[in-house]
Formats: C-alpha cells, sequence, structure tokens
C-alpha cells in the first residue's frame, strides 16, 4: 500500500494504472476510520481493480464554530487499517497542498444545499462539493463510493456528476450501524457514556415514523409522533430538524404519492455537545 502526499504523484500513479486498463474505485473519507468506512472500501474492492482512500479533514467543509480542530484524527491507525483490508493507495494531502493561498472557485449545488443540514450548516455542502470535485479531477476514478449516512451529501453530490457531466459512476452503500441501532460516525467518540446509551433514540425516532407512514398515518402526525420521542429524552439539547423529502430532489413531502413511492426520512439532534444525524429511505 503506498501512502501519497502529492496531487501531482498521485495523478501520475493513476493515469499509468488506467492506461494499464486498471477501474479504479474512490473512498473519499475524513479519515478516523470505522466500519462504515471499511464497508465502502469493501464494496470499492470487489468492483474494481485498485482501491484509493482519500484522508483528508477539509478545513473548506467547517463552519468557523464547528469541530474541525477538534475532529478526531489518528493516521496512524488508519493506515493500519487500511493497509488490512487491501487499500492500494492512501492519498493523504495537507491541507496546503489541496488549496493555494489564493484558492478563490467553488462549487456549489444550488436548493439542495440549503436545506436540511444546509440550513443549520451555511457554505458545508459548498466545501463538501469543492473538495469532492477536486479529488474527482486529481484522481480521474471510475466509481467513487459514499455512504446513505450522510443522505443530503449523496444526493447533492449525484446531482452535481450529473449536472456537470463528471465521468465518473456514484455508488450508494448501505448505512453500518452498531447492534443497537446507532449509526457509526467517527463523531460518536466525542459521546459520553450515559449519552451513548441512549443515542440509538435517533434511529428509533426515524422508525417510529417509518411505521405510522406505513400505517397510513399523515406525514404531519408521523413526524409529530417521532419528534414526541427526541422531545421526551432528556439527553436531546436540540433537534435541528425531522424531515420527511423526497430522496433524489430532497423536496417536502407532504403526502405519499404512489408515483413516487420512495420517501426520506431524516433528522439532525444535538446530543449533549455531539451532533448526530440519520436518515432511513422507505418505499410506500
Ligand atoms: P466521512 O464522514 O469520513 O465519511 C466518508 C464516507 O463514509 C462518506 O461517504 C460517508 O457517507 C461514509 N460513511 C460514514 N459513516 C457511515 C456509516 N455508518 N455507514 C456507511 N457509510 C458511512 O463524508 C465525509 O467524510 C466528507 O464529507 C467527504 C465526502 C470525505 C468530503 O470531505
Amino acid at each position: 500500500m503506498q501512502v501519497i502526499k502529492r496531487k501531482k504523484e498521485i495523478n501520475s500513479i493513476v493515469k499509468k494504472l488506467r492506461k494499464d486498463g486498471k477501474k479504479i474505485g474512490l473512498v473519499p473519507t475524513m479519515g478516523f476510520l470505522h466500519e462504515g468506512h471499511i464497508s465502502l472500501i469493501e464494496k470499492s474492492k470487489k468492483q474494481c481493480d485498485i482501491t484509493v482512500i482519500s484522508i483528508f479533514v477539509n478545513p473548506v467543509q467547517f463552519g468557523p464554530d464547528e469541530d474541525f480542530a477538534r475532529y478526531p484524527r489518528d493516521f496512524e491507525r488508519d493506515r493500519m487499517l487500511a493497509a488490512e483490508k487491501g487499500v492500494d493507495i492512501i492519498f493523504y494531502p495537507e491541507p496546503s497542498e489541496m488549496y493555494a493561498e489564493n484558492h478563490l472557485s467553488y462549487v456549489k449545488v444550488e436548493k439542495m444545499e440549503k436545506v436540511m443540514c444546509g440550513k443549520f450548516r451555511p457554505g458545508h455542502f459548498r466545501g463538501v462539493c469543492t473538495v469532492v470535485l477536486k479529488l474527482f479531477n486529481i484522481i480521474s476514478p471510475d466509481k467513487a463510493f459514499f455512504g446513505m449516512k450522510d443522505f443530503q451529501q449523496l444526493a447533492i453530490l449525484k446531482k452535481m456528476v450529473s449536472d456537470l457531466d463528471i465521468d465518473v459512476q456514484v455508488v450508494e452503500c448501505e448505512t453500518i450501524r452498531e447492534p443497537d441501532g446507532l449509526a457509526l460516525s467517527s463523531r460518536n467518540v466525542y459521546l459520553k457514556p450515559e449519552e451513548r446509551k441512549n443515542a440509538n433514540v435517533l434511529y428509533r425516532a426515524i422508525n417510529i415514523a417509518e411505521n405510522e407512514i406505513k400505517k397510513g398515518n399523515s406525514i404531519t402526525a408521523s413526524k409529530n409522533k417521532a419528534v414526541k420521542m427526541l422531545k421526551d429524552c432528556a439527553f436531546v439539547k436540540k433537534i435541528d430538524y425531522f424531515d420527511i423529502r423526497d430522496p433524489e430532489d430532497l423536496k417536502t413531502v407532504k403526502k405519499p404519492d404512489s408515483k413516487k413511492p420512495k420517501i426520506l426520512i431524516a433528522s439532525a439532534i444535538w446530543f449533549g455537545k455531539t451532533r448526530l444525524i440519520d436518515n432511513k429511505v422507505i418505499e410506500v
């Protein structure tokens, strides 16, 4: 396994591999790898000849009051895990390698970046799209693997790829969960033991909304029942949103439509000082 820190170097390595007919899979990450990331790596290994992962805590997608500085990092552990899982190349650039001092260009997917998490994290998806497009340009993967855990990110990146005619296939990967339902996240390490014990309330609330909708109850009533469950949990400090939306364009769904059977239930809550997100796409 190679660890490459320079854009030019990885670009020429990957160009040569493609010339030799190798299919390249890219798994973009911010490191502190867990089973969620590993599931993307495993999928890439199944579908591609060469698996590249990027490890880069992208400063541009963090707001000024967010957790960029304290975001968990452990490159040695990540390097060992990646090697164990058969990753071929880790791209591990410094921020100064990714962003020149005079960087001025950003990518925005309008409307979709303003709702849900975008409403509470202004500029976040602009940062995500910019870094992911840069990674696509540097590495030119055949396929790129993203988790449904970050559903809005996935929907926005799919739209960016389609709108801007980017020659890469986006592969969606299922959310990996703890046995109690909590979605794996690098940020789960922030949870105190008592918080961790209760953190699956988010997944339980999403399941309640799903059951209510499937029983034929209205979207509003179903959402209210889920929100009540969250409000009744003492550890939930704030509910940023609990939304029922179209999984493709992220527009609000007011009532189930048989022509569009798929519905996204998505929520973000503050659990103490930790922001948790989760979602589920259901079929009605
Ligand atoms: P990060 O949070 O490190 O996640 C990297 C990839 O792993 C994303 O595609 C994310 O959806 C996926 N992932 C995280 N938790 C998962 C889980 N429990 N199950 C399945 N997949 C999971 O998302 C980012 O980094 C960044 O925004 C990035 C795309 C790298 C751009 O900086």
